[in-house]
């Protein structure tokens, strides 16, 4: 018997895998798997995709990392194509998604204090995820998360998700909160969409407030919901965005972009990050984006994702522990009314990974690269373990 000698953060894994290709993952007895998760968000073009390869090969050959001392080219042309994606008119680079909101909290912060406002305070929301640093499980709306870590860091409002009264009634009564920060779907809590208009009346209610409006869209961007951002599905723009899974593919990189006020707050010693950006991550990096863009993979996202949605709709219709279907583009919750994580192991068995976030919320989140007929592989295969399903009392 081994000695466990990694720390017990994650739980014992049922399966491991060796390799991957596409949408597939294959374990060490050669099963193949369709990869729906894409390692939570992150695979956005698949696995072993050729270009993301050869790309990080090169880079390696030739120059892996030198520290933001020195200029990195590839870092700027990465930052020029994310603009340019994004609408945002600078980026910040770190290497994951709670670095990327910490960077977020830093300009909030700091905005603030350039106002004068010598306690900030940020708006987040109930069933938030935001990361796992001291201040991104503080801004995260989940005890399980924050339990035990106390004293959580303060500065942080707390309010229900989608409902701009409350919002407003904030507004009225808290002069010192300088920004709202929120995912445009909340995907650990269980692909919680927004209402219809609530970023338009969010984007009002920031500029008639002058609070900076900043979205998390680690989970949600990249192609995910059908566009570079969600934010560009709803033609507004948000101060701040931040971004990371997959933006990389599998590398770690994590971006916090802003605009027009929010892009000056930082100065020179203001943040850093010793890897952040370095020219191995940016190589693969680079390659996403581009090809997220050539390959049209924001509409693939929205085809399939229509088809997925409307296709689970009509094969769970006549299931009574089905209680809603939703999300966006790739990124669907099947919500029971129950609790389902059997349904993890169920699924694996037929070959299929998928995930149940906040104990009753199958989440799919496969990789942009799926094509019509893996979706109905999908479809199929699932609808078929969803309507068998049994839950144990
Ligand atoms: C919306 C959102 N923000 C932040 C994070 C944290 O990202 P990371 O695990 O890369 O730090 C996640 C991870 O699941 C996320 O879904």
């Amino acid at each position: 018997m081994t000695v466990p000698t990694l720390m017990n953060t994650y739980g014992q894994p049922a399966v491991s895998f060796t390799r991957g290709e596409g949408v597939y993952l294959y374990d060490k007895t050669g099963n193949r798997y369709l990869d729906a998760l894409s390692g939570i968000a992150v695979n956005t073009l698949g696995h072993s995709h050729p270009a993301v390869t050869e790309a990080i090969c090169q880079q390696a050959g030739a120059l892996i990392h030198t520290s933001n001392l020195y200029g990195i080219e590839r870092q700027q042309q990465l930052s020029a194509s994310l603009c340019k994606v994004s609408g945002m008119d600078n980026v910040f680079f770190g290497n994951s998604g709670a670095e990327a909101n910490e960077a977020a909290i830093k300009i909030a912060r700091l905005y603030g204090h350039n106002k004068g406002i010598t306690q900030p305070q940020i708006v987040v929301m109930e069933n938030a995820f935001h990361g796992r640093t001291m201040a991104t499980l503080t801004a995260s709306g989940n005890r399980k998360i924050q339990a035990g870590f106390e004293p959580l860091l303060g500065g942080f409002v707390r309010a229900p998700y989608g409902d701009i009264a409350a919002l407003e009634s904030i507004a009225k009564n808290n002069a010192n909160v300088v920004a709202v920060l929120l995912e445009p779907i909340q995907g650990e809590a269980g692909v919680n969409v927004l209402p219809e208009g609530f970023m338009t009346s969010l984007r009002q209610l920031c500029d008639q407030q002058h609070w900076l409006m900043m979205l998390d869209e680690v989970q949600t961007g990249n192609g995910r919901t059908g566009a570079y951002f969600s934010y560009l599905l709803e033609g507004i723009y948000p101060d701040v965005v931040t971004t990371a899974k997959g933006l990389g593919n599998g590398v770690p990189i994590g971006a916090c972009l802003a605009r027009a006020e929010a892009a000056a707050v930082f100065g020179p010693g203001n943040h850093g990050s010793t890897y952040g950006g370095n020219p191995l991550v940016c190589a693969a990096a680079q390659v996403v984006v581009d090809t997220i863009v050539e390959d049209k993979l924001c509409d693939n996202a929205s085809t399939i994702g229509n088809f997925l949605l409307q296709g689970f709709k009509e094969s769970l219709s006549g299931n009574n522990w089905v209680t809603d279907i939703r999300g966006k583009g790739l990124m669907i919750g099947i919500e029971l009314g129950r609790p389902c994580t059997e349904l993890v192991g169920l699924a694996r068995d037929q070959g299929l990974l998928i995930n149940v976030a906040a104990g009753n919320v199958v989440r799919l989140l496969p990789p942009l690269i799926i094509d019509q007929q893996q979706a109905q592989h999908l479809l199929t295969t699932l609808s078929e373990i969803i309507n068998a399903f049994e839950p144990k009392d």
